[in-house]
């Protein structure tokens, strides 16, 4: 299969003007290295800004210009007090004689610190700040809560440089560039679709692209929304729940939940954890739970025989859900406050274990390629890598290799 480079490394800035929508910060970062000495004012930059918009970028391709040698420090490998004081202080206290290039810290995701574990970490580092012989630069997506105040503080020598969210219509320029250079005819709205639905985080925008678009010579906005569904599924249980539990109309009940495009399993999990959360008297709940415990028991035989007639059985585990299970919830006078658990990711994970171990195994894959928690593989990552892996992309090779799925995980990941 022939090589195929991620997009967002293909079309990585490489001189100062790729980087768009950030023209000010670039510039601080430009001062920052060309003026550096160990007896400034700042010692260190923390690069401040949503995912996505360049900061990493920025910092690489700075220091490639003006000649520094990047060693990256993942924060998340050092972020305790004593790791900062063993490994980084001495490194950056410590001039080398034989320096062709000048070297310059990284230290990203300063605001993953968190949790007693990490108590001492941030004013660690700021001590390796202190005594540093060499640049560091920080980077955080939100540093808002206020275990991070000393961060700010300008005796700590460390300046803040923000970064703006790049626009949208900024976003959609980038991708016409992309796809002009792919050869691809891409109808601009389709771009505008992709750019207005990432949250202002290009490393998606060019992801999504190039999931939608790779191998194709012509890009239509319905080749937008089909990775968009897949997307979607992963919300309808949220907009599903309100009406299961609050909208006494059965019809409207029951059509919700045939419409819902989640297993059928993970829905009775979802019933089952949302449940005691409701203020319902004991003797509701026992009915409820009733209902419930019918409706699993006929998925069961729906799913022992799958071929056959079984399927026919739904009606009932629907009825159940709705009118057996919820009803008389919704019908009972007290329950003013209802309240039900919208958690995703405990409840979610810990569902899926009893449903299928599977998911936690390929959840843990992919996590350890990416820095991002559960929730964002199940819904960013999964259903794009499952889309690609579906339409045999020609990435598809490459997800595969990337994350080191085996035949088990592809067929799993193709179900999601
Ligand atoms: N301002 C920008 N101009 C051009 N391309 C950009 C810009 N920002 C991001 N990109 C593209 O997105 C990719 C990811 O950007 P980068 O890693 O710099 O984001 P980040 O701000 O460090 O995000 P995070 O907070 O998630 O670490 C880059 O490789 C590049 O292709
Ligand atoms: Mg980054």
């Amino acid at each position: 299969m022939e090589e195929k480079e991620l997009w967002t490394l293909k079309y990585a800035p490489k001189i100062e003007s790729d980087i768009v929508g950030n023209y000010k910060p670039v510039e601080e970062i430009k001062k920052f290295l060309t003026n550096w000495s160990s007896k400034n004012e700042y010692k260190a930059l923390l690069l401040l800004g949503p995912p996505g918009c360049g900061k990493t970028t920025s910092t690489y391709l700075m220091a490639n210009i003006y000649n520094y040698e990047v060693i990256e420090i993942n924060a998340s490998n050092v972020r305790n007090k004593k790791s900062i004081e063993q490994f980084i202080i001495p490194t950056v206290k410590t001039r080398t004689i034989k320096m062709n290039k000048r070297k310059l810290y990284l230290i990203d995701e300063v605001d993953g610190l968190s949790g007693n574990q990490d108590r001492g970490g941030l004013s660690a580092m700021l001590k390796a700040v202190k005594l540093s012989e060499f640049p560091i630069i920080f980077t955080a997506n939100d540093i808002s809560n206020s275990k991070f105040k000393s961060l700010k503080s300008k005796k700590n020598k460390v300046k803040t440089v923000k970064f703006r969210k790049i626009r949208a219509t900024t976003i959609a320029k980038v991708l016409a560039k992309i796809c002009k250079a792919e050869k691809i005819q891409a109808d601009p709205k389709a771009l505008k679709e992709i750019a207005e639905n990432v949250n202002n985080d290009m490393r998606s925008a060019i992801n999504d692209l190039q999931a939608i678009a790779e191998g194709k010579k012509k890009l239509s906005v319905n080749d937008v929304t089909q990775l968009q569904q897949v997307r979607d599924m992963s919300k309808t249980i949220y907009q599903v729940l309100p009406i299961i539990f609050e909208n006494k109309d059965i019809k409207e009940c029951n059509q919700a939940i045939s419409e819902l495009d989640l297993d059928w399993g993970l829905l009775l999990q979802w019933v089952n954890e949302s449940l005691p959360h409701h203020r319902a008297a004991p003797d509701v709940l026992y009915d409820a739970y009733s209902s419930l415990s019918k409706a699993d028991i006929i998925m069961n035989r729906i799913r022992s025989n799958p071929q056959k007639i079984s399927w026919t059985m739904l009606p009932y585990f629907i009825d159940l859900i709705s009118s057996g299970v919820t009803l008389p919830i919704k019908n009972q006078d007290i329950n003013q406050n209802v309240h039900y658990y919208r958690n995703f990711p405990g409840f979610f994970f810990s569902s899926f274990r009893i449903f299928s171990g599977k998911l936690m195994d390929v959840v843990n894959k992919i996590r350890k390629k990416l820095k991002c928690d559960s929730r964002e593989i199940v819904t960013k990552h999964l259903p794009y890598i499952s889309l690609m892996l579906k339409k045999k992309s020609a990435i598809s090779q490459e997800l595969i290799d990337f994350y080191e799925l085996d035949r088990r995980d592809i067929t799993f990941i193709k179900q999601f």
